[in-house]
């Protein structure tokens, strides 16, 4: 299928935009990342010190269990300061049992826009409007923003329509990718325990993906321990150039819903989504989870919507989606008209049903 811009591509250079492996945006003028960017993506850990992540918390799990405060670390790195060498976490809280950021450094691959279908969909969403509205402190945390702050500056500006007093905090494990503070935004050195930090929302994207599915729970469990009361997590995968996307919506309780979010011109079906699900959703697309059985619904839907392609593959998914909740799956429906292709849908409904 031929590919045709959309207005945020255009202005962004967001789909055919380079990918950002060594940042563009350093004020020193050096590169940002030091990363080893031939590192791999299978699912491997990948900690830069070959320390073990820790061991999954078994008492949570992915199927809306209550998961927070059982925050085990998750492995080891070196001590949590701000750009400016000053700790940011609350006073006698140290990040970790001890007192180190909790995860493992990975590679820093971004890209500018690249997380552009994910904001637009946290900056309309009713629940993550309202938590943000209403928040007594209005901080944000964007956990692993890699090796460029680009997707966290451009957070900053899509959430200050939603709230102009937003305060967001890029936090990165690997200390070689903090950067000083611009546009209004902080950098620091942390990692799941958020440095201390109480946000209302944390953004993690292509964060979990490169660390091994057992890890999933623990990491997710850490970070929402962390969040301020009604606080929200958002950890979600993308490809590249940020055309295929899904993420999980958190609260304290656990998985809230399960998004996908597809360029309408560049994706055939909504099972090519699959490759990006999130790392608790990815090894799960097999005959008898749920995932699986939703995405052939998704892809037989969208067969049967076929005679609507003439009016655009937008049209073709309004009308998928309508199939698919005729036949019982509760796809969110969306009164505004939504540039992306969007299947969002309860956790419950695609929650892995084996351990
Ligand atoms: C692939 S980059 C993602 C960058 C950006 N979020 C995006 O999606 O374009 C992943 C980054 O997460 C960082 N990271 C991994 N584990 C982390 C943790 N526990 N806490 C903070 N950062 C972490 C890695 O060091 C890496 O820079």
């Amino acid at each position: 299928m031929v590919g045709r811009a959309e207005p945020d591509e255009l202005r962004g250079a967001g789909s055919d935009s380079p990918l950002i492996h060594r940042s563009p945006l350093s004020t020193s003028g050096e590169p940002l990342s030091t990363s080893d960017e031939s590192a791999d993506v299978s699912g491997k850990p990948l900690a830069a010190s070959s320390k073990p992540l820790g061991t999954p918390d078994k008492s949570a799990n992915a199927s809306s269990k209550p998961l927070a405060a059982s925050s085990k670390p998750l492995g080891t790195c070196d001590k949590s300061t701000g750009a400016s060498g000053k700790p940011l976490g609350r006073p006698g809280k140290p990040p970790g049992a001890s007192g180190k950021p909790l995860g493992s450094i990975t590679r820093g691959t971004t890209g500018i826009n690249r997380l552009r279908r994910s904001d637009r969909w946290l900056i309309h969403d009713e629940l993550v409007r309202g938590r943000v509205r209403e928040a007594a402190d209005p901080l944000v945390v964007d956990l692993g923003y890699g090796a460029s702050p680009v997707t966290t500056l451009e957070l900053a500006a899509r959430l200050r329509r939603v709230r102009p007093d937003v305060r967001v905090v890029g936090l990165e494990i690997d200390p070689e990718r903090v950067v000083p503070g611009r546009d209004g935004v902080r950098f620091a050195r942390g990692g799941f325990e958020l440095a201390g930090l109480r946000p209302v929302l944390v953004r993690a994207f292509n964060v979990l993906r490169q660390y091994p599915e057992e890890a999933v729970t623990s990491a997710w469990a850490t970070v929402l321990d962390g969040l301020a009361p009604g606080g929200l997590l958002l950890e979600g995968t993308c490809d590249e150039l940020g055309r295929r996307c899904a993420w999980v919506l958190l609260d304290r309780s656990g998985p809230l819903s399960l998004t996908l979010a597809w360029d309408p011109f560049t994706v055939d079906r909504p099972s090519d989504v699959a490759e990006r699900l999130p790392k608790a959703l990815i090894h799960r697309n097999v005959p008898g989870e749920p995932i699986h059985t939703l995405l052939t619904a998704a892809d037989r839907a969208w067969a049967h919507a076929a005679p609507l392609a003439p009016y655009g593959p937008r049209a073709r998914w309004r009308r998928t989606a309508e199939i698919l909740r005729d036949n019982g799956f509760p796809v969110r429906p969306y009164r505004r008209r939504m540039r992306d292709c969007v299947l969002s849908i309860p956790w419950d409904i695609v929650a892995p049903v084996k351990p």
